[in-house]
């Protein structure tokens, strides 16, 4: 290789390597950036933020025992991220597909499961065109770990929901979490964090919100820091959207609770069911 080429070569790596928020980050608000955002290194780095061990021990069994009871078997999670949800559900017995518009964190995925002796089904697909990717039609769909929130203008969240809607059977659930961006915009933020993100060396914190934009900083242990600049989604709007493409009913619980104070939980979780329930 010429040393020209091994200079662009390595410069490339690097470009690849340094989130590009612009020369105004605060103005960064388009639904393309997640790519941007989950570059190589902080996919790495994204088990540090999540815990696995300590993730498990406080979701416990909530997600299982609400397909199970459902009687869900084929499950699509569309936020595969690096396989946190594929792998416990696969281990559970139920019939995964794992998908994700990020190749980095799909390919994280699928390295994880491997060293779980797992073998993770993947697909490339981006939400607001996930049904030409991903084929079949699914008992329930998962989009966890506050994803959704990656949608930064409504006709592509309404257009990602849609599509949620056709992959869905009949009868099917869709799961969807989000951070109680509530209590963040109308009180400041506090986070219990119990859930979710429990790394105790890593700190996730919002460095601006407004009515737009929540602005969250990562940062590691090894001086390293990260940003997410995602849409503050409030419980009421994502339920509203939920149910004008078309679910029929959506529960919301508040960190795995079905009674809560609305400012209490860090986290919210939205089941949508696709029949009328005397169907
Ligand atoms: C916050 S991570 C969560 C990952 C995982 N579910 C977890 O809980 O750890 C969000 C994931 O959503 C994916 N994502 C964001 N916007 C997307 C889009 N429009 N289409 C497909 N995937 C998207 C990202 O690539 C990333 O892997």
């Amino acid at each position: 290789m010429s040393k020209c080429v091994e200079t662009l070569s390595s410069m490339n790596k690097q470009f690849k390597n340094i989130q590009n928020h612009g020369e105004h980050p605060l103005k960064s608000r388009d639904t393309e950036l997640y790519q941007q955002e989950y570059i190589q290194s902080f996919v790495e780095k994204w088990d540090e933020l999540i815990d696995w061990d300590a993730r498990a021990d406080s979701e416990g069994q909530f997600f299982i025992d609400i397909l199970k009871a459902r009687d869900k078997q084929k499950v699509l999670d569309v936020a595969t991220g690096t396989g946190f949800h594929s792998v416990q559900l696969l281990n559970a017995g139920f019939e995964v597909t794992s998908a994700d518009g990020n190749a980095a964190m799909l390919t994280k995925a699928f390295e994880n499961a491997r060293t779980k002796n797992l073998m993770l089904h993947t697909v490339q697909a981006d939400w607001r065109w996930l049904n030409k990717d991903v084929n079949g039609k699914f008992d329930a769909i998962i989009c966890l770990g506050n994803s959704f929130t990656h949608l930064h203008d409504e006709m592509d969240r309404r257009r990602a929901l849609a599509e949620f809607y056709a992959a869905l059977k009949w009868d099917g659930i869709l799961i969807i979490d989000q951070r109680n961006y509530d209590a963040i915009l109308d009180h400041g933020f506090s986070s219990k964090h119990k859930y979710y993100y429990c790394g105790d060396q890593v700190t996730a914190e919002p460095e601006h919100v407004d009515d737009g934009l929540a602005r969250f900083r990562y940062a590691f242990p090894d001086g390293s820091e990260y940003h997410l600049n995602m849409f503050p989604l409030r419980k009421s709007y994502t339920r509203k959207l939920m149910k004008e493409v078309g679910f029929q009913r959506v529960k919301t619980f508040g960190d795995f609770q079905e009674t809560y104070e609305e400012k209490n939980p860090d986290f919210f979780i939205h089941v949508a069911e696709k029949k009328h329930t005397d169907a």
